[in-house]
């Protein structure tokens, strides 16, 4: 055991006869569980010290994997002498078996340790990020991603991820958006349930389940400016609608855990905002689970400006946070604290139940090891099964943003140039937060080519430009060994090989965009184009005539106006996983046709920023162009580049308009809207038909729309499909002034259609 820590420091009673209803039943049975755990927890309270029960609050990491400045130190010590109630930042049967033994075997009450990860987007299987997951719009695949990841974390220790990430985000500077689901928080609160119902399934009791940590409560991707960890502060009412949704789906979903946010809310640091952990979180929503800190987020407070470690960390406490996650705020600080009456005995109490009811619910006092499965560890790491389910769910991520006279698919056959410092990559396929995923099994794209058109397709490679020439932003982007380098031949050299290898060939593919670390955590940019050194590479190849078709790797929406204007085909893989290479070439070479949609709008420019779909009109709304005293630039059109929705595919839909069955309604009523959706195309291909309300006469200034549904539908050449949407008032509901969640009767425009931006409409009139 100390080997390990020396040489890895761096990182039912239901007593009736009378017959029971379904929905009764299952309620007098998590009645009995309740009671059950009650039981237990409390009885293993009334053993426990105050040393103890503080504790269990301490979350430590090992440091295999760290994710902030501080490392936590006397790990073995502490679980001895049970001041620790969980570990992160390992994984692996036998590392975890060791520490858990510890805790089960050496500590006086012999409580198990919950084991915690950055499981963000697959754990030894790497999906895309979530961004690119989301824009799969289909919650099918989301869900399957989680139960993989949770099946894969549960052979090595794991129970419990800290997923989903469901901060909203508009904002492509914050280099988090690529950890989110965009821009939506309807679309976000159905990838926050579907993400939670993966990794939780029906009890996380069972094998295959590992408890989700909802992330980061609440509001960061609010940060101002897109700075990381910046403040944030937005109107209740903008709380309520736009950022609030996907936590309260999760609370709803069953999630286990929250993680408090770094930033502030309504000017006081979420981490001890009593408001947002208690009053919010668990009196309005009902939340029953616990509450970690981010890293070291309880000691930051003081750099917030609310006072030392032992205020700040009182703070905590009584404002419902129930874990310190590697500060050791609590572990120092409570013991004092509560001495001099600054905090009680019941709020001890209280966050320390909390986490055993957490472990109880995990099955971990029944099985400390129930996850530490060395057969499980080998059979299902990177299995045949998982890596044919990541090649299929990453394909319906690609988001294919232009394709002009059909460049795409391409044939298997003649030649390409295959070029870009992402094209005979495999460092940067899996994109940010891949903690236990291992780069070196990825696909690269010259791999993926090779595997799905042999040597029917001639590829003359080059590299052509590095990620980046810029010094500063290698230094930058190096925070983890070799992440990016700098090739041995000058740029000009590299340059020429490119040109030379599209001279040669038919059509260039140019592979293209940000490296893993150019998104994730603490990598917000002021400048979201491609690279310069890439651009300049770009921009010689375009110049020979050449069909030139993009394939972009990308953490963020980026601003691609000159790549849109001059490129013949744009394919958005996000940063896709483990299966990259494969799955781009299936795309590539038309095995199947792109069907993926934008979760978060493209900018033309970093100055339109913030850019959403569901904005509001205002009072001199723009009218399609720039003009005097109206909401616009001078310099600039307010439209994006691509907006929330969009996405093309090899074939090509029409949209019949929209009837309705009634135009006038009332009350509970429910609205039938109809769209017919005909494949104009010659390929087969799947669409998402998009649902979106507009208010257009409230009590407040409402967005200009805002989506409400979606089917995602497949059609063959020339078949048509009626689409129809079901819409009740609950779908018309929005947060007044008074923050009550209501419909006001009037006039309602119901507009489908293929994206955000491209809808057709019909008004109704619904009264109360
Ligand atoms: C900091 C990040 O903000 C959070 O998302 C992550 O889960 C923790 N570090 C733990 O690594």
């Amino acid at each position: 055991m100390k080997k390990y820590f020396s040489s890895r420091l761096v990182i039912a009673v239901m007593p009736f006869c009378v017959a029971l209803t379904p929905f009764n039943k299952v309620l007098a049975q998590a009645k009995t569980e309740d009671a059950k755990m009650n039981a237990y927890v409390k009885g293993l309270m009334s053993k426990m010290t105050l040393d103890e029960k503080i504790g269990q609050l301490n979350l430590v990491t090992i440091g295999a994997a760290t994710t902030g400045s501080v490392v936590n130190k006397g790990v073995e010590e502490n679980i001895k002498n049970g001041s620790i109630g969980g570990v992160f930042g390992v994984w692996g049967t036998t590392q975890t078996r060791q520490i858990q033994d510890i805790a089960v075997k050496n500590s006086r009450l012999h409580i198990p340790l919950i084991f915690g990860l950055d499981v963000i987007h697959g754990h030894r299987t790497i999906f895309p990020i979530p961004l690119g997951m989301s824009a799969t719009w289909d919650m099918g695949l989301i869900k399957q991603s989680a139960q993989i990841a949770a099946k894969e974390a549960t052979g090595e220790g794991l129970n419990w991820v800290f997923s989903p990430m469901v901060d909203i985000a508009r904002d492509p500077r914050w280099g988090r958006i690529s950890e989110g689901s965009g821009e939506d928080p309807w679309y976000g609160s159905q990838v926050a349930k579907a993400m939670v119902q993966g990794y939780q399934g029906t009890s996380m009791k069972d094998a295959d389940a590992v408890m989700a940590c909802v992330k980061h409560f609440a509001l960061y991707g609010g940060a101002e400016a897109g700075r990381e960890y910046n403040t944030v502060d937005m109107s209740r009412i903008k709380m309520y609608q736009d950022y609030l949704p996907p936590y309260k789906a999760a609370v709803d979903a069953g999630a286990g855990s929250f993680m408090s946010s770094f930033n502030t809310v309504d000017g006081v640091p979420a981490t001890v905002n009593q408001w947002l952990l208690t009053d919010l979180l668990r009196k309005q929503w009902g939340f029953k689970g616990f509450v970690v800190s981010d890293y070291t987020a309880v000691n930051e407070v003081t750099d917030h400006g609310l006072g030392d470690l032992q205020t700040v960390s009182a703070l905590a406490l009584k404002a419902g946070l129930d874990m310190d996650m590697v500060g050791e705020g609590f572990l120092k600080t409570l013991k004092n604290s509560l001495t001099q009456k600054k905090i009680t005995q019941q709020e001890i109490d209280l966050a320390c139940r909390r986490v055993l009811e957490a472990k109880y619910k995990l099955g971990l006092f029944d099985n400390p090891y129930k996850s530490m499965d060395a057969d499980k560890e080998a059979k299902e790491e990177l299995s045949t099964a998982n890596r044919a389910a990541a090649r299929e769910i990453t394909k319906h991520s690609f988001v294919l943003l232009k394709n002009d006279n059909q460049t795409l698919p391409l044939k298997k056959g003649g030649s390409i140039a295959l070029v870009g410092p992402l094209a005979d990559n495999h460092r940067d396929m899996l994109g940010t937060w891949v903690i236990a995923g291992e780069w070196q099994k990825s696909v690269s794209v010259m791999e993926g080519i090779k595997n799905v058109v042999g040597n029917n397709v001639a590829i003359n490679y080059a590299m052509g430009a590095n990620i980046t020439e810029d010094s500063l932003f290698i230094k930058r982007l190096n925070f983890g060994p070799g992440m990016v380098s700098l090739d041995a031949k000058p740029a000009n050299e590299l340059l020429k090989e490119a040109v030379d290898a599209a001279k040669k060939s038919d059509v260039i593919v140019a592979v293209v965009g940000e490296s893993q670390s150019m998104s994730g955590e603490s990598s917000s940019r002021s400048d979201i184009d491609i690279p310069e050194s890439q651009k300049n590479m770009l921009k010689e190849l375009s110049k020979l005539g050449k069909p030139m078709v993009i394939v972009l790797f990308n953490g963020r929406p980026l601003t691609l106006t000159w790549e849109d204007k001059h490129a013949n085909a744009i394919l958005d893989v996000w940063a896709p996983g483990t299966e990259a290479g494969n799955a781009i070439a299936d795309v590539l070479f038309g095995d199947y046709n792109p069907a993926g949609k934008l979760t978060a709008t493209f900018p033309r420019s970093v100055g339109q920023i913030p850019i959403y779909y569901n904005h509001k009109n205002t009072g001199r709304p723009y009218k399609g162009g720039p003009s005097k005293f109206r909401s616009n630039y001078l310099d600039i059109s307010n439209d994006p580049l691509y907006p929330f929705g969009y996405g093309l595919s090899y074939t090509t839909f029409n949209y019949s308009a929209v009837s309705v069955n009634k135009t006038k309604l009332k009350g509970n009523e429910t609205l039938t809207a109809n769209v017919t959706v005909t494949n104009t195309g010659k390929y087969a291909g799947e669409e998402v038909v998009q649902l979106y309300i507009s208010d257009p006469v409230a009590s407040i200034s409402r967005s200009v729309k805002e989506l409400k549904g979606y089917q995602k539908i497949s059609l063959q050449p020339g078949a048509s499909k009626q689409v129809s949407f079901t819409i009740t008032p609950e779908q018309l509901k929005f947060y007044n002034t008074q923050l009550k969640y209501d419909w006001e009767p009037g006039e309602f425009v119901v507009e489908i259609g293929t994206n955000s931006a491209d809808t057709h409409n019909a008004s109704v009139w619904w009264a109360k």
